[in-house]
């Protein structure tokens, strides 16, 4: 009597596996790329007919391959950049599965062309996993694979497939995502003869931004720069004031593999707390590098995801990253479009060299120096114009309050709490219930930014203490707003509690504009804006300082 199980015909495997790695066109594309980067191409083109149905084909100028190795290649498992288990710690190439052109190869008619000399070289075509011709063929050094008729014989996958614009975007975004990896190499995507991306090697990350989106979105973008640990974060986030409600991109690298990771997107936002409108989402383009025993990359068949050993320490990392990042004033917002205020920063792709966005000469960092801040004057009774090594500084002095209040209120609120001033005159004030029923879930809040707030008869209340913030602070006005904020939720995109009030009272308690203010008054309110933690934004994700750098004054008198 023969056994029940049966070991499963390699081609058999092969279409199984290939359930998992070749869910469409954009992973075989995602996967023909990542094989054409591990092979050290400079120049990678990829073309799609139909989405990617009728033919998708990757050509790279990398090593290629011997005949010997092309055959094996197609062998399962078959994989030249690992040898055992161990090598996968920190595996440095996109590949180790050995997968990929077996289980591409097996749902497909498929055809290598390869070279590793540049003088002999070899074809092979496949069908369905079968090895149909062997044969020579003249081209030079790296390799060309073609794809027809994907999933031609497994039908029920082919049903699956979605529009061609819709498979063709997506693959479109498999090789964005690659691009922006590996700034260094071209890379050129057509569709039914169109191109749809064409860009060449860049030198640093920000300059394959620029090339795959304009200066739109380049010029938005703050460098990051942190390491806590062994946890190394580096990329680009966008400035809280240029983030908008949609079309944001969000992409996370770790050891330069995209991955995957709502959570860690999120984490990124986290690090915005306070300086962003609710409802905005700002582009992050996040770079991570853990040790290689600190993550898991062999977790997923396409390799989307990767699990951390300390997940929660890698979030909060990049939450830090993001925060220091919009803490210095070069996150001030430049005057005009192309204004192109210019920074030091690191490169991509763990390369550590420091690269400068765009041409001329490094930009001077804006030291919060205060003995070298000269106020001006305030102009409308609203802003304050200020001069500084480098250029023009003009500060919104309600956002500019709102921001240190913010800050201060923060630390009274987990701290000590605030000075208050016992108010010879105890104010009564009328509320509406469900104002009443505010100041009653906030009493404790209340009393720690310095009101003192006791019911008094039905509808009345009786202030006994206030705060003081500033010499032109009408302690009525703002505990009225304040309460009618909190009544309506008015900050109710912040999640944490804390936050809410301090955003709400900061809004409320800060100089307003329109209020003249003597010269020692800006003076103070600057000195104390550039000591706060993130001086150029506001709580409402708007920007607290506008820069006019000193260059483009020279370059528009036509002094440079
Ligand atoms: N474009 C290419 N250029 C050179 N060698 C390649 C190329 N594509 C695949 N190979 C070789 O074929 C092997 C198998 O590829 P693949 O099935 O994707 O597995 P993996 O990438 O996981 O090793 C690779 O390890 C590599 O040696
Ligand atoms: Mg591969």
């Amino acid at each position: 009597m023969t056994g029940k199980i049966a070991i499963l015909p390699a081609q058999v495997a092969d279409q199984i596996a290939a359930g998992e790695v070749v869910e469409r066109p954009a992973s075989v594309v995602k996967e023909l790329v990542e094989n054409a980067l591990d092979a050290g191409a400079r120049t990678i083109r990829i073309a799609l007919e139909n989405g990617g149905r009728t033919l998708i084909r990757v050509s790279d100028d990398g090593e290629g391959m011997t005949r010997a190795d092309a055959e094996l290649a197609l062998a399962r498992h078959a994989t030249s950049k690992i040898r055992d288990a161990a090598d996968l710690i920190g595996v440095g190439t996109f590949g180790f599965r050995g997968e990929a052109l077996p289980a591409i190869a097996s749902v497909s008619r498929f055809q290598i062309e390869t070279s590793a000399d540049g003088k002999t070289g070899t074809r092979l075509d496949v069908v369905g996993g079968q090895l149909e011709e062997r044969a020579d063929a003249v081209r030079q050094q790296g390799t060309t694979i073609t794809v027809r008729a994907l999933f031609f014989n497994t039908p029920a996958r082919r049903k699956f497939l979605r529009a061609p614009p819709t498979e063709t975007r997506a693959a479109l975004e498999a090789v964005t995502l690659l691009a922006l990896t590996r700034p260094e190499v071209a890379f050129a995507f057509a569709s039914d003869e169109r191109v749809l991306l064409d860009v060449g090697p860049a030198k640093s990350g920000i300059e394959r931004v620029h090339a795959l989106w304009g200066r739109e979105l380049a010029d938005t973008l703050l460098p990051v720069a942190h390491r806590e640990g062994p946890v190394e974060v580096t990329g680009f986030v966008q400035r809280p004031a240029q983030a908008k409600p949609a079309g944001r991109k969000g992409y996370v690298f770790v050891h330069g593999r995209p991955i995957r990771d709502p959570f860690m997107v999120r984490a990124a936002e986290a690090g915005y707390r306070s300086t962003i409108a609710p409802g905005d989402r700002p582009s992050v383009f996040l770079f991570l590098e853990v040790p290689g025993d600190a993550v898991d990359v062999n977790v997923h068949p396409a390799k989307l995801e990767v699990r951390f050993r300390d997940k929660y320490f890698v979030e909060h990392v990049v939450q830090e990253a993001v925060r220091a990042a919009l803490a210095p004033l070069e996150a001030a917002v430049p005057v005009g479009e192309t204004a192109g205020v210019r920074f030091q920063v690191p490169g991509f792709g763990g390369s550590g060299e420091t690269l400068e966005i765009f041409s001329g000469e490094p930009g001077s960092p804006l030291t919060p120096d205060t003995r070298h801040l000269t106020p001006l004057f305030q102009v409308f009774d609203t802003y304050l114009l200020l001069q500084h090594d480098s250029g023009l500084a003009i500060i919104d002095q309600h956002s500019a309050h709102e921001r240190v209040l913010y800050e201060t209120v923060m630390r009274q609120l987990t701290g000590d709490g605030a000075p208050a001033q016992r108010l010879l005159l105890p104010l009564t004030l009328e509320f509406t219930p469900p104002e009443l029923e505010a100041i009653e879930r906030h009493r404790e809040l209340l009393l720690r930014v310095g009101y003192e707030v006791e019911p008094f008869s039905g509808r009345t209340v009786v202030v006994q203490t206030a705060p003081n913030p500033h010499p032109r602070f009408d302690a009525a006005r703002c505990l009225q707003e304040l309460v009618a904020d909190l009544a309506g939720n008015r900050f109710g995109g912040l999640q944490n509690r804390l936050e809410r009030f301090a955003a709400t009272f900061a809004c409320r308690a800060a100089i307003k504009a329109g209020q003249r203010l003597d010269p020692e008054e800006s003076r103070e309110l600057v000195a104390r804006l550039l000591a706060a933690t993130l001086p150029a934004h506001d709580v409402h994700g708007r920007p607290t300082i506008v820069q006019l750098p000193k260059e483009e004054l020279e370059r528009r008198f036509g002094r440079s």
